[in-house]
Formats: C-alpha cells, sequence, structure tokens
C-alpha cells in the first residue's frame, strides 16, 4: 500500500508523512474557482486538501445522479496544485449542509436514518455504486491523489449500531478502497465507543486542548497515531446570533500545540465558501439538540484563514508560520483580482407572487414538500373555512418554517415555527391561504430529517379539511403581474460591470428574501443578521448586463441593491 498507518504516524510511499491538510467542500465555491482556492491552501503549507461529499448535492431526486465530475475535476484540480486529498462520501456529512447532506425524498418517506436497515442501506449502495468508481480509480495505490476515506461522519454523536458501520466500512471496500478507512468523532467516551470500528483507524475532532483529546484517543487505540480530523479553527453563525470568530492567535496557538505533539491535522474549515441558494442547514438548540431552531446563515466564511472569495486573512499568516516549522518548500499566494466597485443597482418593475400559483394538489389534510417532491421554496396552501359561522381562532399547526396567513386575500399575518401559530376572529365562510416558506434541513443529532410545509389548518378543535397544496417554481416569475401592498413581491434590475469580478451584495432595506444574479440564487438575506452582505462569485456575472432578481417575503418592494466593497458578516 503506498499510504499507510503506523502508531508512530503516516506513511506515505514509503516516507513519514504528516498530514497537513485542510477542508474546502467542492459545493461550496463554483468550479472555476477551485483551482486558485486550492493553490491557496498548498501556500498556506498544507499538504492535503478534504471534502465531504454531499448526497444530495448529487441525487436531488431519486436515482438521477448528477455532477459526479464536479468532485472528479476537484480531486484532480487538487493534485495540480500539489495536494493530497482525503474523501469524506457520508452518507451523512453534518457540515451546516442542509439535512447534513442526506436527500429529502428519502429522510421524507420516514425510512429509519443511519442505521443498519435495508430501506436506508438501499439508497445508499446505489448512490456509493455511482460514486465510488471515480474516488477509486484516483487513490495514491492508482497513482490518484487520494489517501483515506471515511466510514460515516462523527456517528458516535449520533447513534449506536455497529453493524451499521461495518456494512459501511464493508461496502467500501468491496467496492475497491484500499487505502485506509478511517472514522471521526469527538473526544469523548461514548463518542468514541459509539462511533469508531474495530480495526479501522479512529480520529479526533476538536478545537482546543489538543493534549486531553489525544489522550482520549490514545486510551481507546494505543495503536492509531494522533489525528485530528476537524481542527475547529472558526465556526458557523445562525441567523440572528453574534457572528462567531476566534483570534489568530489563539487559533495557531492551539495548532502549535496539537503538532509539537506529533499530531496529524485537519482544518475545520480551511476555506469555507458559501451555502448558495438553499443549502445552508440548520441546528436545535439545547443540550441535547432538541430545543429551538436555528437556521444557518447563508455565508459559510467560518472565519477560516481563507475567506469566502479565497483571500488569505491573517489567520492563514498565523498558521503558514506554525506549519513553516514542520515543511518546507511553501510556495507564496498568488495575488486576487480587485472586487467590484461599490455602486447600487436600481430595482424596478414590481410583480406579486400570485402569477406563480398554478397546478395544484388536493388532499383531506395537508402534504409535506416531499410529498410534492419540493425540496426547498414557496408553497401555498390552500382551503375553505365552511359558514355561516362565527369568528374563531384559526390555527396552523407544525409550520416549517415560516407562514403568511392570508384571510379572503387579505395578509393577516406572518407566523413562524417557535412562536405564536395562531390568529384570532376568522369567521365563516372564508378562504384561507398559507403561504409556506422553508429554511434549511436541521443538519445534526437526533431531529435530522424532519420535514417541510404545514401538518394541519384548523378552526379553534376543528380540523379543515380539503386542503389544496400549490408548489411555486420561483425561477418562473411572472414579470408584470402587478402587485398588493406589502409581502412576497419579486422586483429586478440590471447590473453592469465591465468585467466579471466578484462582489458583496446587500439588499440595505430588505427584511427577509433570496436574490438571483443571472439565474443564479446567491442564498437568503435577513434583516436580523448577523450577515448583511451576500458574497457574489466572478464567474456568475459577464461582461455588460447583469439581470438581478429580489424576492423580498416580508417587506415592501425593494428599489435598490447595493454591491458593497467589503463582506459585511457581522
Ligand atoms: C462536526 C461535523 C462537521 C461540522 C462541525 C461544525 O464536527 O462533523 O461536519 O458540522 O461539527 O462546524
Amino acid at each position: 500500500m503506498s499510504f499507510a498507518v503506523t502508531p508512530q504516524g503516516f506513511e506515505l510511499r514509503g516516507e513519514p508523512f504528516r498530514v497537513l491538510s485542510g477542508a474546502m467542500h467542492y459545493f461550496r465555491s463554483l468550479p472555476e474557482q477551485w483551482p486558485a482556492r486550492l493553490r491557496m491552501l498548498r501556500a498556506m503549507g498544507l499538504n492535503t486538501v478534504e471534502t465531504y461529499v454531499a448526497w444530495n448535492y448529487h441525487e436531488p431526486v431519486a436515482g438521477v445522479v448528477e455532477r459526479l465530475d464536479h468532485l472528479a475535476k476537484f480531486l484532480d484540480d487538487a493534485a495540480e496544485a500539489g495536494l493530497c486529498a482525503i474523501v469524506r462520501p457520508g452518507p451523512y456529512i453534518c457540515a451546516e449542509w442542509e439535512n447534513g447532506g442526506l436527500p429529502a425524498w428519502l429522510t421524507g418517506s420516514g425510512v429509519p436514518l443511519r442505521c443498519h436497515d435495508q430501506r436506508f442501506l438501499a439508497p445508499v449502495d446505489r448512490f456509493f455504486d455511482a460514486l465510488l468508481p471515480l474516488v477509486v480509480e484516483r487513490q495514491v495505490s492508482r497513482g490518484g491523489n487520494v489517501i483515506m476515506v471515511q466510514v460515516e461522519n462523527e456517528y458516535g454523536s449520533y447513534g449506536s449500531d455497529q453493524e451499521y458501520l461495518r456494512y459501511l466500512a464493508d461496502g467500501l471496500l468491496a467496492r475497491g478502497v484500499d487505502v485506509p478507512l478511517f472514522t471521526s468523532d469527538g473526544p469523548e467516551d461514548h463518542m468514541l465507543t459509539g462511533g469508531s470500528v474495530p480495526g479501522i483507524l479512529a480520529t479526533v475532532n476538536f478545537g482546543s486542548d489538543p493534549k486531553a483529546a489525544f489522550e482520549t484517543l490514545k486510551r481507546h487505540r494505543p495503536d492509531d497515531p494522533p489525528m485530528c480530523m476537524e481542527f475547529w479553527n472558526g465556526w458557523f453563525d445562525h441567523w440572528g446570533d453574534e457572528h462567531i470568530t476566534r483570534s489568530a492567535a489563539d487559533a495557531a496557538a492551539t495548532l502549535d500545540e496539537m503538532l509539537a505533539l506529533g499530531g496529524s491535522v485537519n482544518f475545520y474549515m480551511a476555506h469555507g465558501g458559501t451555502n448558495f441558494g438553499t443549502w445552508a442547514g440548520a441546528n436545535r438548540g439545547g443540550t441535547y439538540h432538541d430545543g429551538d431552531y436555528q437556521p444557518t446563515v447563508t455565508s459559510y466564511d467560518y472565519d477560516a484563514p481563507i475567506d469566502e472569495r479565497g483571500a488569505p486573512t491573517e489567520k492563514f499568516w498565523a498558521f503558514r508560520e506554525v506549519l513553516a516549522k514542520y515543511t518546507s518548500d511553501i510556495p507564496d499566494p498568488e495575488p486576487l483580482p480587485p472586487v467590484l466597485v461599490p455602486r447600487t443597482v436600481t430595482l424596478g418593475e414590481p410583480t406579486s407572487w400570485r402569477g406563480l400559483v398554478r397546478d395544484g394538489v388536493g388532499s383531506p389534510m395537508p402534504v409535506s414538500y416531499e410529498d410534492l417532491g419540493v425540496v426547498h421554496g414557496l408553497v401555498l396552501y390552500r382551503v375553505e373555512v365552511p359558514g355561516p359561522r362565527q369568528p374563531y381562532p384559526l390555527v396552523v399547526d407544525g409550520i416549517a418554517d415560516r407562514a403568511h396567513v392570508f384571510v379572503d386575500g387579505q395578509l393577516r399575518a406572518t407566523l413562524e415555527r417557535g412562536g405564536t401559530n395562531t390568529i384570532d376572529d376568522v369567521a365563516g365562510p372564508a378562504t384561507v391561504e398559507v403561504l409556506v416558506e422553508s429554511l434549511g434541513r436541521v443538519n445534526y443529532g437526533p431531529h435530522v430529517g424532519e420535514t417541510k410545509g404545514i401538518r394541519a389548518l384548523r378552526h379553534e378543535r376543528q380540523y379543515l379539511h380539503g386542503v389544496t397544496a400549490y408548489p411555486l417554481n420561483w425561477e418562473d416569475v411572472p414579470w408584470g403581474s402587478g402587485v398588493e401592498g406589502v409581502g412576497p413581491v419579486f422586483t429586478r434590475g440590471d447590473l453592469k460591470i465591465d468585467e466579471p469580478l466578484d462582489g458583496y451584495l446587500a439588499v440595505p432595506g430588505g427584511l427577509r428574501g433570496y436574490v438571483w444574479v443571472n439565474g443564479f440564487c446567491l442564498g437568503r438575506y435577513n434583516a436580523v443578521g448577523p450577515q448583511r452582505t451576500l458574497y457574489l462569485p466572478a464567474p456568475i456575472l459577464r461582461s455588460g448586463s447583469n439581470e438581478v432578481v429580489v424576492l423580498e417575503l416580508d417587506g415592501v418592494a425593494q428599489s435598490a441593491v447595493s454591491i458593497d466593497g467589503e463582506a459585511g458578516l457581522g
């Protein structure tokens, strides 16, 4: 084997090799950007890049596997940049990614997740059959750059099904993986005993105190070399919380200590990137992760050493200095092109969402997004309140995640998951419409796999039956249909540029919504912050005209967006 694990450390082609790796997810940036960003990892002093594979990015519809060429190109670009690669194929990845990487069509069908149950394993096997060949042919044993492959992700934080882990590991071996397999878990006894597999390398994930973490690992695995598979040198943000950062000096000191202990490392993240579109995940709060729902912001900058647009930060230089003690021949970072000059882009032509209402699906009770085959976006639920009858409270049960409630066409309230779910004084007969917006699916803990939509509509205790659900295709905006008052409204404008460059886009008066540029969804914005600007990547722009579309959900029609000179992350 050309990459080997020994109790003292790793060996590449017979030579001692300390893994100095950094995480960068190919699904969080654009293919055109990968080569420069990978070279930036190399310029920090790294010899390896690590990526997850997000199953739901590749299999949006059951049985339709796409974009595997992205992973192949990413691994090849890494080789080109002089980097080895660690692949973490899932099936579950966490990663603050929608549903932890699991496809909504699978989790929405109610199958037991992440355990030895054929209803879960059969789709995993089908996906792995499509995915693994490109990884296998790029292993070091075959002249490629892939040195390690992960079995599941922090499984000890979730379950204790050893048969499941063994099944996944055997599946990887049977498909030709011959580089070392590994698991990664929190450095705690219950996590290591739940998540590791006899005979397979165990690694630990942590942000500080490497000595304690490696000692715990050693107690469980005296013969496994110390490796931190996720060195959390930064962190992610939730909407409505403070922006989280970690000082370069503090993170560099932890790195120094870890390397002095003989550890190998994978920076989580080396370069974070962006949760474009609706790919941001969510968490549930509380010690056991079953508390409040907390959606994650669009940016995945992560306060990482290489920022959201691929530029080196103070942390980059601090890490580089420490890494230079352990490795030589670190290339200099290449300069980045400038960003777009700040400006304002005027928006016009306000258009209501109403024109998106087309074919509906009728059912006694509301159907979920998953039953409709909708992953994310807007779904309108319509029901009739019989009458005549007195006014009673109207109740919307199981809101996931936000609901604009209209009674006879008038917007009465905007309800949110976790808040009040009741509107007073609705008399009958009346037509009730609930326009639902979904936020990210939980990516960690026991609530992975929650469905979207609403569970029921009631007139006080009485269920309102006969609900029609209309999935709205928001990429097909009915321009020119006019607009009524506040509430979901589209506007558009033209961003004229000489040359495609990165930018930072803000919707200054906007409360909540989405932005598309040339049809590419930059993600969600939300006035509660902490994120204020959305990263606008150069590869989606063209010289001349660029169409900007804003969907404002809660406020008035937006009249402008701004292009700012720097990122506003909080
Ligand atoms: C865990 C997971 C990662 C990520 C981090 C937090 O370690 O394994 O995927 O979610 O937490 O950023």
